[in-house]
């Protein structure tokens, strides 16, 4: 087998995006808690391009400035004023100059395209044909390039709907707008695309008339319509993010994890469950959460949490990140955990609030207790020693120790170091008057009848 051919992907992002009425960039919105732009570079990297270049509009900053943390100087290049597909792809063209090899070009608001969808391109150009695009069958073609094909089954160009004839607008075969094609042809081409159409833009779509016209050969690959749905509106932006948790859903199922209630369930991109698990309804995972054969009960909320094997989450419990929870563990209703290592089998069942610090295993953390880790301007930990356990309504003012196998009054204010073993308490003495409450109950009636 020979080496495949150095790929790149040049990535559409330059669009006004006005239809999404948000001051917000539209392909720095998120589906399953990434922004599309990255899904765009996921995609183009788990397909092999190695050069990726980013083309935004001089109107979104913001965009570019996202492209280059992530990919680096050389990695954008900017279309101004956007003209058209063909001349945002024309704006790359000297950042890859120095480049030989295939070149994807795709956009940066088709979130659920992936790499598998775009793999057929690439095969196809290693089969020999010079030019590929990434067809679909639209249910209602409306607003889309129809793809005409040749009586080869070849494709002979694409036809923009505006500039349609009623009988090409019948063609349900549409163009996702994705492509590939050796970097010398593809700006060749490019070079020649005029814009004597209904838009007066410079067409990405014309290549395929005109590499036609060349001689080269051209190919279709095909993709579902929902792999290849662009996102134009908020309402759009939903309906993605409804067809990414449903594949997300059935993935978790098929893949052994129980969810009574799937439909209720929020996944982002890179959630793991293992198999075995139960996540209860109303559960929703943001970035960064990984969880074993564990419980999460109803209504919780995770993000860049760990949970092990056998615990259980929840109801209500809110894991933030660096919540790292140990196997057997219970975190309960209304508990919020931050940054701490929670042990093997410890426990924190009801109503607290535990950030910055350490749980050792086995240690019960009662009621309404609070880890004090603020004080205005920094952060301090809490070390909780194994099988220590904290009295209902205590507050441990961090940066504070309480040994293993400790026990902290209920109520208490822990300033201090609490050695292992001790008790620790700083409530006041309980004082009690006989018959107290009995004369004041007269005395007042008294009162009330004068
Ligand atoms: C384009 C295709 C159409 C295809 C459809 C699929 C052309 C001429 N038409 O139409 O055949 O069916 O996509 O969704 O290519 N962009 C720029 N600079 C520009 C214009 C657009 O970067 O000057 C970017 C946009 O941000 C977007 C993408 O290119 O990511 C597509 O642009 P859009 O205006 O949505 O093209 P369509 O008219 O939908
Ligand atoms: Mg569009």
């Amino acid at each position: 087998m020979t080496n495949p051919r150095p790929r790149a992907a040049v990535i559409l992002a330059a669009g006004q995006g006005t239809r999404m009425r948000s001051p917000i960039p539209k392909v720095l919105h998120k589906v399953g808690g990434r922004m599309m732009l990255d899904r765009a570079i996921d995609a183009a990297k788990a397909a092999g391009c190695a050069r990726i270049v980013v083309v935004a509009g001089a109107h979104s900053p913001e965009v570019a400035a996202h492209a280059r943390a992530r990919l680096g100087e050389g990695s954008v290049a900017i279309q101004d004023p956007p003209l058209g597909t063909g001349h945002a792809v024309l704006a790359a063209k000297d950042v890859l100059a120095d480049f030989d090899g295939d070149v994807l070009v795709s956009y940066a608001d088709t979130p659920l395209l992936d790499a598998s969808a775009v793999t057929p391109l690439f095969d196809r150009r290693a089969g020999g044909a010079d030019l590929v695009v990434l067809g679909f069958e639209a249910v209602d073609p409306g607003p889309y390039g129809r793809l005409i094909l040749g009586s080869e089954g070849g494709l002979e160009r694409i036809v923009e709907a505006k500039d349609a004839s009623p009988e090409e607008l019948k063609v349900t075969l549409c163009n996702s707008g994705v492509l590939a094609a050796d970097r010398a042809l593809l700006f060749r081409l490019l070079g020649m695309v005029r814009n004597d159409n209904a838009k007066a833009e410079y067409y990405l779509t014309d290549v395929v008339g005109l590499a036609r016209a060349d001689g080269a050969s051209v190919l279709t690959t095909l993709a579902d319509e929902t792999v290849v749905m662009g996102v134009n509106s908020q309402a759009e932006l939903a309906q993605a993010e409804a067809a990414f948790q449903g594949a997300v859903r059935r993935r978790m199922l098929d893949t052994g994890v129980s969810m009574p209630a799937p439909d209720t369930v929020m996944f982002s991109h890179d959630t793991a469950v293992a198999p075995g698990a139960v996540i209860e309804p109303y559960v929703v995972f943001g970035p960064g959460v990984t969880v074993g054969r564990a419980t999460i009960r109803a209504f919780s909320h995770l993000e860049g949490a760990h949970v092990a094997d056998d615990a259980i989450i929840g109801p209500y419990a809110r894991l933030r990140p660096g919540a790292e929870i140990g196997a057997k563990a219970h975190i309960g209703n209304f508990v919020e955990v931050k940054a701490v290592t929670v042990g093997e089998g410890a426990k924190a069942n009801h109503l607290a609030y535990l950030g910055d610090g350490a749980v050792g295993p086995g240690a019960n953390i009662g009621a309404g207790v609070i880890f004090c880790n603020y004080d205005g301007f920094n952060k301090q930990r809490t070390e909780v020693g194994a099988g220590a356990f904290i009295g209902s309504n205590s507050a441990l003012v961090a940066p504070v120790t309480i040994g293993s196998g400790a026990y902290v009054g209920s109520g208490s204010v822990i300033t201090k170091a609490v050695a292992a073993d001790a008790l620790a308490l700083t409530r006041p003495e309980q004082v009690e008057k006989t018959g107290w409450a009995a004369r004041f109950r007269s005395v007042m009636a008294g009162r009330k009848k004068a």
